[in-house]
């Protein structure tokens, strides 16, 4: 039965016990080894020259993502042999990775066995919606039912570790990587980060089953890089960094997280990757996280072209004291780190709390116990791309899909209309499985063109091609239907990892195709396809029915079809605002009033834009349906003398068919000497309803969910916070507020904000 079915029935039968049961308190305090496995790894590393630790140390491309294995030839045999590698990269299959494993078992001096690792970021074989339209359910079970799949395909290939989930906060659309992360929200990405850390990991304090290690990434501020464009510097405030960027990394952390990743870029000029105050201090002293932290690809030696080492051998010193146990791909560690040992045998202990936190890792996946406990040639045959992978690839695929606009009730099509299908990226298969395709394949994708089947289809324009021949038979084919369906937005390659725009309207000729389109005065249905929000208010203006798609992977043109046809009702939402034109960005809702408020009459000074509209074109949290919910009731009750705050309110659906709502829960801290945002997410549920039927809707807040980082801590002040309950960040149905009757704070090691899970129950 899916997770998703699963969790339901407990929020039905509805306690709050039941509910937490479901979601054990979170600990980043780690259980010990048994002492018989510490005791292995000890006399391991008595035993083991600086080389060979050094060599546990060293990641390896095996490959290259679009080339797996294609690197182990007989050199990377050697250095196995010779213990000089750890961990390879960008390898996959469950016979490669058996032979690999057995000559590093057998033929090496102490026979530790190796980590294989991978971007399996949103299905290996069985493709799911790119991360950021997972996010855009707003249901963690969704999140975390794909990472399970995925886990269990790529173990089942011999993989131990993926490099997933992505988790930096995204606030500016212009980023190529957002496509990879949950959006703008700190508290949605703490959820969808704990989710599918969840889902590769299992939900025990131990490895699940057919588990692959997660590794959050990429620890610091990637997401802040400035203008938006990829590796560049972060230059933040501590409070933003702990209050909105940093959350994700805490949640995951407490959730036991095996594995994190730090970050390409810089924070206020010091590399993350060689960052002691960021990584040993925060991470590992404040958080107390003892999971295996590796670099980025060739960060370590980047640390050179930032400027902050002058020599490999200095870059690796300060990596290591920064403590980066594993150095993905420069060889900077497998090189120079012996000379700076030699140099500064300070770095010796350190050299061995890194090998230990690897070794640990790899006792923790098993590989001590039986090297070979990943990858099954058998089971690979028939699991990866099943029946059943399929069935949860489409079920997630119709959950992220986000009505955005629907006037006039264009949607849904009805059967007897007759459809003109125009646009390329309606016809695909490549772009629908993202930039991570892991080992996942056109040829196993659904395309929008296939699933409607018998419409008339015209492509048009390319997504990025500036050749207009084939907008007068897109017109021919308008001209002959009822509605248009237009299929719109950019192609796979136009987003992900050093793929920023500085325009982020539509590319090439599209908007040429669309106002000829708009000219045949036919219905338009806007299909969006992009892994990143478009700036598209004027693309849009006049066209009644707009759907979000983002690339939903193998199952896209089904889900897409169903929701088109009405057969599936859309209740995703956006996890990051729409931006009218590109000027906008960076713009999210948790925004920072200023004492000018942004004013619609241009005479008066305020902070906006004299040459847009106020606001995004849709803002986070918004998505519509086919059907319509009331609001009412709000209900605010005070449990444990103040600590904890019962907020509910009742759900109808006055529609005439069944459909999903997000219920979302915005806060606003009232903080003396502080301008706060005026709201910030800390709870949020999606559930069904049946036409006229009512739900209540209860979420449990404790007053630390209202802290505020101040003085090196966590904070709450004794007062008043507005509480706000709505459909969007600019929908809010319900207020009221509650109080916090004294004040209160406490070290960064408890979690606090946006990072806190929030129980909710439902009736
Ligand atoms: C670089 C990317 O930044 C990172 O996210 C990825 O995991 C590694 N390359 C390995 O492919």
């Amino acid at each position: 039965m899916p997770v998703e079915l699963r969790r339901r029935e407990v929020l039905v039968a509805g306690t709050l016990l039941a509910v937490a049961a479901r979601f054990p308190a979170l600990a980043s305090v780690p259980t010990p080894l048994p002492a018989a496995d510490q005791r292995r790894i000890d006399r391991l590393i008595a035993a083991m020259t600086l080389d060979e630790k050094i060599g546990q140390m060293v990641q390896v491309a095996g490959g290259r993502q679009v080339a797996l294995n294609s690197r182990l030839d007989s050199a990377a045999l050697d250095r196995v042999r010779a213990g000089r590698i750890g961990s390879f990269l960008h390898v996959a299959g469950a016979e490669p990775l058996r032979e690999l494993q057995r000559v590093a078992v057998e033929e090496s001096r102490h026979g530790i066995p190796l980590l294989f690792a991978m971007d399996v970021v949103h299905g290996y074989r069985t493709i799911f919606p790119v991360p950021l339209a997972l996010a855009a359910s707003f249901d963690p079970a969704v999140a975390e039912d794909a990472a399970r799949v995925a886990a269990v395909e790529a173990s089942v290939s011999g993989l131990h570790w993926t490099f997933a989930p992505m988790i930096d906060i995204a606030r500016d659309a212009r980023w190529g990587r957002v496509v990879e992360g949950a959006g703008e929200d700190p508290h949605l990405g703490a959820t969808m980060a704990v989710a599918q850390v969840r889902g590769f990991e299992g939900r025990g304090t131990d490895l699940g089953e057919d588990a692959v290690l997660a590794c959050v990434k990429h620890l610091g501020a990637y997401g802040a890089g400035m203008g938006g464009r990829d590796y560049d510097t972060a230059d933040l405030s501590e409070r933003t960094l702990r209050e909105v960027y940093l959350q994700p990394f805490h949640a995951a952390a407490r959730a036991r997280a095996g594995t994190m990743m730090t970050a390409f870029n810089d924070l206020a000029g010091v590399p993350t990757t060689g960052n002691a105050d960021l990584v040993r201090g925060i991470l590992r002293d404040q958080w107390h996280y003892q999971g295996l932290v590796v670099s980025d690809w060739n960060a370590i030696r980047e640390l050179i072209d930032h400027g902050a080492a002058s020599t490999p051998a200095e870059a690796a010193a300060l990596a290591l004291r920064a403590s980066v146990d594993m150095d993905m791909t420069s060889d900077t560690y497998a090189e120079y780190l012996a000379p700076a040992v030699a140099a500064d045998p300070t770095l010796l202990p350190l050299v061995d709390e890194a090998v230990q936190r690897i070794l640990t890792t790899k006792t923790k996946l098993g590989l001590f116990d039986d090297p070979y406990r990943f990858g099954d040639p058998e089971r690979e045959r028939t699991v990866l791309g099943s029946a059943d992978h399929r069935a949860r690839a489409r079920r997630a695929a119709e959950q992220s899909i986000v009505l955005l606009r629907n006037e006039g009730g264009v949607l849904p099509l009805r059967p007897a209309q007759r459809v003109a299908l125009i646009g390329a990226l309606a016809d695909d298969a490549r772009s629908t499985i993202g930039s991570w395709k892991a080992r996942g394949v056109p040829e196993d994708s659904v395309t929008l063109r296939a699933a409607l089947g018998d419409v008339t289809y015209a492509p048009g324009v390319a997504p990025r091609g500036e050749d207009v021949s084939g907008i007068p038979a897109a017109i021919a084919a308008a001209e002959g239907a009822d509605v248009v369906v237009l299929a719109l937005g950019e192609d796979w390659d136009h987003s992900g990892e050093a793929r920023s725009r500085a325009d982020i309207t539509l590319p090439g000729a599209q908007m040429t195709l669309l106002d000829a389109l708009k000219a045949t005065g036919k219905p338009i249905v806007a299909v969006l396809m992009n892994g990143r929000p478009l700036a598209l208010e004027s693309a849009l203006a006049d066209v009644p029915a707009v759907v979000e798609t983002w690339f939903g992977g193998n199952e896209a043109g089904a889900a897409i079809a169903a929701v088109l046809r009405g057969e599936v009702n859309p209740g995703g939402r956006l996890p990051m605002g729409m931006p009218r034109t590109s000027g906008q960005v960076p713009q999210f809702y948790a925004h920072v009033p200023t004492g000018r408020p942004a004013n619609p009459d241009l005479s008066v000074d305020s902070a906006r834009y004299h040459d847009t509209d106020i606001g995004p074109l849709f803002p986070f949290g918004h998505g519509l349906s086919y059907t319509s919910f009331e609001y009412a009731d709000l209900a605010i009750t005070r449990i444990d003398g103040g600590a904890r705050h019962r907020i509910g309110c009742s759900i109808t659906n006055t529609g005439p068919v069944a459909g999903d709502e997000v219920v979302q829960l915005y806060v606003r801290v009232a903080v003396p000497g502080l301008a706060r945002p005026a709201r910030e997410l800390r709870g949020f549920t999606r559930l069904t309803i049946a036409p006229g039927a009512t739900r209540l809707v209860t979420f449990i807040l404790r007053n630390h969910h209202f802290a505020h980082w101040a003085d090196d801590q966590w904070r709450v002040p004794a007062g008043r916070v507005e509480v706000m309950i709505g459909a969007s960040s600019a929908d809010i149905r319900l207020t009221g507020a509650l109080s916090v009757d004294r004040e209160f704070n406490w070290p960064a090691y408890d979690g606090a904000g946006a990072a806190l899970f929030t129980p909710v129950e439902i009736l």
